[in-house]
């Protein structure tokens, strides 16, 4: 028999009903916030993640679904959406337009990751991205809508903020942490001693316990920041308050992916296990230039949406639409032209074969109809048709005609 390959999951069933209604809800509170649909190819260039998420990244170093295409391009599965929206955002010229655009989107995305619960090789996504402004109010409005649409969703979480500066306060602190790792650089794991020469901040959010423990002295980048990433953080948190969000600073927070400057942020649930990150995102006002487009500030985030449907509080759902059955052979044509007829304005579900009352009054049930409609020898003599409402319980008898 073959199987769904390792990591990637089929959708269906009550699956289906909890992502549609994710997409559904944070799809509303992402148009409340002015942010419009975009659709990106799940195929890009290589080059276009090498360059974005960055190669010293595990996505980028272990992660990629890449291969060589029919005519000898360097192709890779998208390992995440916002390289896909920057890409199309240039190429579309709107870095060029200027004004403020805000995008979102969700769907597949692709990491070669070792499959746990929670982690997976094919998993989705709904995020936002928002070009062209640079006031950390719009960071703010990114926490906030993910705060909106948990709480829509009745999710709880804790929101971890920190800042990891810009082009001016993270060169120096770079050096002075790449001093410190270097002073105990015999005692730090491999991976570590790695990331000291590709990108140092990372070593700080290491998962190794020992490297955690020598870490605790090391320089925090929250008292290296430059006076106007200071205020935009002081401002942020401040916004935070003034719209009870509830938030930790947690000056270990730096994400895995190198886009980011200024804001970065990840909301975590205690009530999924290991993978615990709900949604992430930030700021990252360096990218649109990294990939040859003009400087545009931008921020956004993404939320995981499998880990999410463990999690989303479904709405009671009310019964909806009709059931026709016939209880004799000869009825099951007029049960089929009716069934037609009404599915012009409801949703209706039948059943091929005669059958006898007490089954269709299960299968309409099971459908959760609204109303169970059913067709014997003496309706089909009478020209009439037997409704019960399973809702109020009541029955009567009505007109084919008038149905
Ligand atoms: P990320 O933190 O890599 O950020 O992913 C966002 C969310 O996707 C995570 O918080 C998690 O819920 C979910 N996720 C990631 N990997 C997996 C996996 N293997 N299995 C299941 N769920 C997963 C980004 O992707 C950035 N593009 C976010 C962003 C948008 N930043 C700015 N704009």
């Amino acid at each position: 028999m073959i199987k769904s390959l390792r990591g990637m999951n089929d959708i269906l069933h009550e699956d289906y009903e909890r992502y549609t209604y994710f997409i559904k809800t944070a799809s509303k509170v992402a148009s409340h916030y002015g942010f419009h649909f975009i659709e990106t190819p799940l195929l890009e260039e290589t080059a276009l993640f090498k360059r974005s998420v960055g190669e010293s990244s595990d996505i980028v170093g272990k992660e990629m679904y890449q291969f060589e295409d029919k005519g000898g391009n360097d192709v890779c599965l998208r390992p995440e959406g916002t390289a896909g929206v920057v890409r199309a955002f240039i190429q579309k010229k709107l870095d060029r337009a200027g004004g403020v655009h805000r995008f979102f989107y969700h769907g597949a995305m692709f990491r070669y990751e070792r499959p746990q619960k929670g982690r997976l090789r094919q998993f989705h996504q709904f995020g936002v991205e928002s070009f062209g402004e640079a006031n950390v109010y719009e960071d703010a409005n990114m926490i906030m809508m993910v705060s909106d649409i948990l709480k829509e969703l009745g999710i709880g979480y804790r929101l971890l903020i920190n800042s990891l500066g810009c082009k001016e306060c993270m060169p120096p602190y770079r050096d002075n942490l790449v001093k410190f790792i270097e002073s105990v650089e015999d005692e730090i794991c491999e991976d570590c001693k790695r990331r000291k020469n590709t990108n140092p901040i990372r070593v700080l959010d290491c998962k190794n316990e020992k490297c955690q423990e020598l870490y605790t002295n090391a320089p925090k980048l929250i008292n290296s920041l430059c006076e106007s990433c200071a205020t935009d953080f002081e401002k942020l948190k401040n916004i935070l308050d003034k719209n009870d969000v509830a938030y930790e600073v947690d000056t270990n927070l730096v994400r895995g992916l190198d886009y980011y400057s200024k804001t970065a942020f990840e909301f975590v649930s205690d009530n999924i296990g290991s993978q615990s990150a709900i949604a992430g995102g930030g700021r990252y006002d360096r990218l649109v230039e990294f990939l040859d487009g003009k400087a545009t500030p931008a921020v956004g985030f993404a939320m995981g949406i499998e880990r999410l449907m463990e999690l989303i509080e479904m709405p009671q759902t009310s019964r909806e639409g009709y059931y026709i059955g016939a209880m004799d052979e000869e009825a099951l044509e007029l049960v089929m032209s009716l069934v037609h007829k009404k599915r012009q304005s409801a949703k209706v579900t039948t059943e091929y074969r005669a059958r006898n009352l007490k089954a269709h009054l299960k299968n309409a049930d099971k459908a959760n109809a609204k109303y169970c409609c059913i067709i014997g020898s003496n309706e089909m003599e009478n020209g009439t048709i037997w409704v019960k409402n399973l809702e109020e319980k009541t029955e009567e008898t009505i007109k084919q005609e008038l149905f």
